[in-house]
């Protein structure tokens, strides 16, 4: 057996990663775990394709109640790296999936089709879902089955998504394309003077390995030189010379994502996971891991028609390109939408917490939760209807050494069901970057976070666990029961 420290210490000495224990980390033996790669990536050329803003998926009925949808899940052919034909799995043939508009109040029901050959099981990620629509690790759908959710939309507004969440199988699933979004607005977010319509856009960050065939390679992510927004690899973009909506999602399987405007600029962050901040405030950095959404309003007249300006990652590795995305400003247009200094009102105090409770997340010698692997027979938290809880999460994995890459030293905590808010970070009070209501909390080597959440609507089975899904396919799970 590998000791950790000798693995690291001889793949940084190879000055390769070769020796990196991949199959370890997605959980030996499982679907989806890839060893090595042999075939060479197809060339990262940034700028070569237009962005496309993921299409928005038609009801196929409709009334003031409830919106039914209809997707059918199957393997197709995209471009994503320019020229060349990569097989996806999809929703509904695109990559990534069509965007489903919802609205507080107005059930979605979404009937799943899977012509895949694998099962799958679908995930409103962020949704306050009754358990049987929840998607969870077991309650698959198998090859040539269906099955219908349910999404009540009792929750305000906030960017969610959909992705695939089958035992085992959500890693790669997710990886080839299984993940679209959902976008659920309500009265007061509408009454803002946001942006609003073609100038609130989705951006859905993550990185790939097309080969120079077009296959498209599930892998470790310090084997995935691509990195792709809404489905295509480094694209620009044109926008209007004023302000902009930009929704920000972290899809990468198995990294994390540091970013920036290249010439450092400022920008205002409005929302997070659980939709809109208090209070907007100025960031010049998000640094954002597998799960996590960050909204920003971005005002591009500040650079004036015919420039430009990047989007970087500083997280990618000294072998990657930082770009990610080129903005390019065409022409100024008459803009009335502002940033008021009140997005959402004050939570309501944090109820007294009644339970405490801890959990150590650690990639060596398996990915664990408190030392232990998903197993779906197994509860391992069982949870008051309406209690409120402090969770201390701590990363116990230590920093890489200096230069190796870390990304699967990283842990990204992910509930179902509810919401919570970070209290502390490593010890101290929370700053910008943890403000908000949040479903997913990233945490580097070493570091802990405490959250509060309060269990509910609903009781029943649900899930929590590490959002770097190869985390989670190889057991960094854990199962919660909320009883009433
Ligand atoms: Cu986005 Cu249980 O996951
Ligand atoms: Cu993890």
């Amino acid at each position: 057996m590998l000791n950790r420290r000798t693995a690291l210490k001889t793949a940084a000495a190879a000055g390769a990663v070769a020796l990196f224990p991949w199959d370890r980390i997605t959980g030996s033996g499982a679907p989806g775990a890839h060893a090595s790669v042999t075939a060479d990536p197809a060339p990262t050329t940034p700028f070569l394709h237009a962005m496309p803003v993921p299409k928005v998926l038609t009801p196929v009925s409709a009334t003031a109640a409830s919106q039914r949808y209809e997707l059918r899940m199957r393997e197709a052919q995209v471009e994503i790296v320019k020229g060349l034909t990569s097989t996806a799995r999809t929703y509904d043939g695109a990559f990534p999936g069509p965007t489903i508009q919802a609205e507080r109040g107005r059930e979605v029901v979404v009937r799943q089709v899977n012509e895949l050959a694998v099962d799958t099981a679908v995930h409103l990620h962020g949704g306050h879902v009754r358990s049987e629509h929840d998607g969870l690790p077991m309650d698959t759908v198998a090859p040539g089955a269906e099955r219908t959710y349910r999404y009540p939309n009792a929750q305000r507004a906030a960017s969610l998504w959909y992705h695939d969440h089958a035992h085992h199988l959500e890693a790669e699933n997710v990886y080839l394309g299984l993940h679209g979004l959902y976008l659920l607005s309500d009265r007061h977010e509408r009454a803002l003077p946001l942006p609003s319509g073609a100038y609130d856009v989705p951006l859905v960050i993550r990185d790939a390995r097309v080969e120079a065939d077009g296959t498209l390679r599930y892998t470790r992510p310090s084997d995935c030189p691509h990195m792709l927004v809404n489905g295509k690899e480094r694209p620009y973009f044109k926008v209007a010379a004023r302000r902009y909506r930009l929704r920000i999602y972290n899809a990468c399987a198995n990294r994390y994502v540091k970013l920036r405007f290249a010439d450092g600029a400022e920008f205002t962050q409005i929302g997070t996971d659980g939709g809109l901040l208090e209070r907007p405030v100025t960031r010049t950095e998000l640094v954002m891991l597998g799960g996590e959404r960050a909204e920003i309003v971005v005002d591009f007249a500040r650079y004036g028609a015919g420039r430009s300006v990047v989007l970087e990652n500083t997280g990618a590795q000294p072998s990657e390109r930082p770009e990610v995305l080129r903005f390019d400003v065409t022409h100024p247009v008459a803009d009335t939408s502002w940033v008021p200094a009140r997005l959402a009102p004050e939570p309501d105090p944090l109820p007294t917490p009644t339970v405490e409770r801890d959990f150590e997340l650690r990639t060596f010698p398996a990915m664990t939760i408190n030392g232990l692997s998903y197993d779906p027979a197994r509860v391992d938290v069982t949870a008051r209807l309406g209690a409120t809880e402090v969770w201390t999460i701590r990363n116990v994995d230590v920093p890489a050494a200096p230069g190796a890459p870390d990304f699967h030293l990283w842990h990204s905590f992910h509930t179902h069901l509810a919401y919570f808010r970070v209290l502390e970070r490593n010890g101290a009070p929370i700053g910008v970057r943890d403000t908000g209501l949040k479903d997913t909390v990233a945490l580097g080597p070493g570091e802990s976070v405490r959250i509060a959440m309060t269990w509910g609507p609903y009781t029943g089975q649900y899930v929590y666990h590490c959002h770097q899904l190869g985390h989670s396919s190889g057991g960094q799970m854990g199962r919660i029961d909320v009883v009433a």
